[in-house]
């Protein structure tokens, strides 16, 4: 059985021969970019095997890899198999979810309301003339004779009681003791918050008793391993039960590491968990559950629920206290989940006066509008370029990732995340790369690079090599190979602005159905809340630029951070805003675009980067 070193993460591991690198990686639990759950067609799962005689190239990586690379050793780990020991170097992916971790604890006003309550009771103890059993003993104190109890709190009740002279803390939820305690831990009552992204999965730990987020982490999704997108995922897991075991599986195992990391940040002990909030698009949440999502992808596109599901931690493995209560909060629609109602409890949409929309930006594009006393909602197959995916050198917000791009005096000046060299580009980094091009009349409105060879007076002297034919069309050097972390130009292709125009013409398109339908015109918007980590960071001016976002004063445009997570922290924190939430899925209408007639027209104008009709 071969064995695989990864380096510099230093991690070992012994397979089957035969075993693809990218699983073996995965195994070792180790993320390696990529995003067509290795079918070989994103080039972007390179890694370098040392010290090893070069195999023959497969057809994908001589598409996607340079001579220079492949002399190199640099393969395409999905492209290989093992069938000996070897060295690999992975690329460090340096804290591809640093800049959502950043955004947890955006919510500024948590209301202290747990579903869980606590009280402290010191018992009489048994005497020949007050033989009452343990239990009825117990809920007497309480005054709560109508209480059930978890049969595993029951059965180490007589010795708890004796080991602590009778003084205990009996936690409630509902109707039921979930646990009892030792002595008087009232003070203690934690849960956890999640938001399952298909890319990055946040936890925040709050202390119920005051409404506080005491602690927040972040990972990446290790069900990337089976396809950046949701529909990859789905195809998996409606291969077998097996697959939807293993991504159930992933992402409970991923959850525990986080549920970890925020005990050890603040040395709150497991058994004093006794809550999770999750949200999740709809697809997420099945994974998360362990529910087929096949029938989400096919139209009519139909999931398995949509009501909010509770569980016991315990059943779901997920290491708070076991008899402790797992939600996922409700789904809208099959495209329109959770994640959506998080959005609108953080923003209030079910309850403001004013018209405004609300845009989730993630790896799918969700919005919802507030209008006249209306809720309603849609999600555009906005695609993941916005998180670097299907983009040449698109890289998620990590480290090294171009994020922004101005064109001043005749010049371009780029910046990359923590001033790292530039290793690809990010969402944010694109829209500002497309609105700089603009800017400098590089690109024309129909999305295309102009040509230099037919129009040499709009290309600068300067941009001439910068302009130049790639293998379909123009492209643009962002980077040079000399200022590149890999050696590498970094371009801009005329398919990535392509793949921009797409998102960007769905996710206004749907906008304009949504307006539409509440016969709004755009100017009559008080605001657009733009939510997700890239709402935080895609700058307004260049999201108006390229006609991504309606033309409103740039003010009119809010940032509102990951609300989809502070919605879960909210449900969290109180069960008033959960009822709400329970709600929502029966307040908010679904607009299905894909049955507007209407859609494709307004789609194929908002594609320009221009102004488009509305
Ligand atoms: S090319 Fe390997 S994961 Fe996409």
């Amino acid at each position: 059985m071969p064995k695989v070193k990864f380096t510099p993460q230093n991690k070992e591991i012994q397979v089957e021969t035969g075993t693809n690198l990218l699983k073996a990686a995965d195994q070792a639990g180790l993320y390696i970019e990529g995003d067509c759950a290795g079918r070989g067609t994103c080039g972007k799962c390179r890694v370098r095997i040392t010290g090893d005689e070069r195999a023959e190239p497969t057809t994908a990586e001589k598409k996607h890899l340079s001579e220079k690379d492949l002399d190199n050793g640099w393969v395409l780990a999905c492209q290989r198999t093992l069938d000996r020991d070897i060295v690999v170097e992975v690329p460090i992916q340096k804290d591809a979810h640093l800049r959502k971790t950043t955004l947890a604890g955006g919510v500024e006003e948590l209301t202290a309301e747990p579903m869980v309550e606590k009280i402290a009771v010191k018992l009489d103890r048994p005497a020949v003339k007050d033989q009452r059993a343990d239990l009825e003993r117990l809920l007497d104190n309480l005054e709560r004779p109508d209480l059930d109890i978890e049969l595993r709190e029951l059965a180490g009740l007589p010795a708890l009681l004796r080991k602590n002279s009778f003084a205990v803390t009996a936690a409630i939820t509902g109707s039921r003791i979930i646990s009892v305690e030792a002595g008087d831990t009232t003070d203690q009552i934690y849960g956890v918050a999640f938001d399952i992204g298909t890319t990055t999965i946040m936890g925040s730990l709050l202390d119920l008793k005051t409404a506080s987020v005491v602690a927040v982490a972040a990972t990446t999704n290790p069900q990337n391993a089976y396809g950046a997108d949701v529909i990859s995922r789905i195809t998996h897991a409606s291969e077998s039960r097996e697959n939807l075991k293993q991504l159930q599986d992933k992402v409970i195992e991923a959850a525990n590491m986080l549920i970890k990391d925020l005990l050890k940040q603040t040395r709150v002990a497991r058994d004093r968990v006794y809550e999770v909030t999750a949200v999740g698009n709809t697809t997420m949440s099945h994974l998360f559950m362990g529910i087929d999502p096949t029938y989400l992808a096919p139209a009519p596109f139909v999931p398995a629920y949509r009501r909010a599901l509770e569980v016991e931690a315990a059943r779901l493995g997920l290491r708070i206290n076991p008899a402790g209560r797992v939600t996922f909060l409700p789904n809208i629609a099959g495209y329109v989940g959770s994640d959506t109602v998080g959005v609108i409890l953080a923003t209030d949409m079910d309850r403001r006066k004013d018209n405004c929309a609300a845009i989730d930006i993630g790896t799918n594009g969700e919005l919802v509008l507030a209008a006249n006393g209306r809720l309603m909602a849609c999600s555009t197959a906005a695609g993941p370029a916005f998180e670097g995916a299907q983009i040449k050198h698109g890289m998620r917000a990590a480290g090294g990732a171009l994020e922004s791009c101005d064109y001043i005096d005749g010049e371009f000046k780029m910046g990359t995340i923590d001033d790292l060299p530039a290793c690809g580009i990010c969402g944010s980094g694109l829209i500002d790369a497309a609105a700089a091009l603009l800017d400098a009349g590089l690109i024309e409105p129909s999305g295309r690079f102009v040509n230099p060879e037919e129009n040499p007076e709009k290309v600068p002297e300067q941009f001439r090599e910068r302009l130049r034919p790639g293998r379909n069309g123009f492209e643009f050097v962002l980077v040079s190979a000399g200022d590149s972390a890999n050696g590498d130009d970094i371009v801009l292709t005329q398919g990535d602005l392509r793949e921009l125009q797409l998102a960007k013409g769905a996710i206004y398109a749907g906008l304009m159905i949504l307006l539409k339908e509440a016969e709004l015109s755009e100017d009559q918007l008080d605001c657009i809340l733009l939510a997700g980590a890239f709402g935080n960071y895609v700058r307004k001016e260049s999201a108006l630029t390229i006609g991504l976002l309606p033309q409103l004063p740039p003010e009119k445009i809010i940032a509102v951070g990951n609300a989809a997570g502070d919605g879960s922290k909210l449900a969290l924190a109180s069960k008033t805003v959960r009822e709400r939430a329970m709600a929502l899925p029966d307040r908010v209408e679904h607009l299905e675009l894909s049955t507007r007639s209407d859609f494709q027209d307004i789609f194929i104008d908002a594609m320009a980067f221009q102004k488009p009709k509305s």
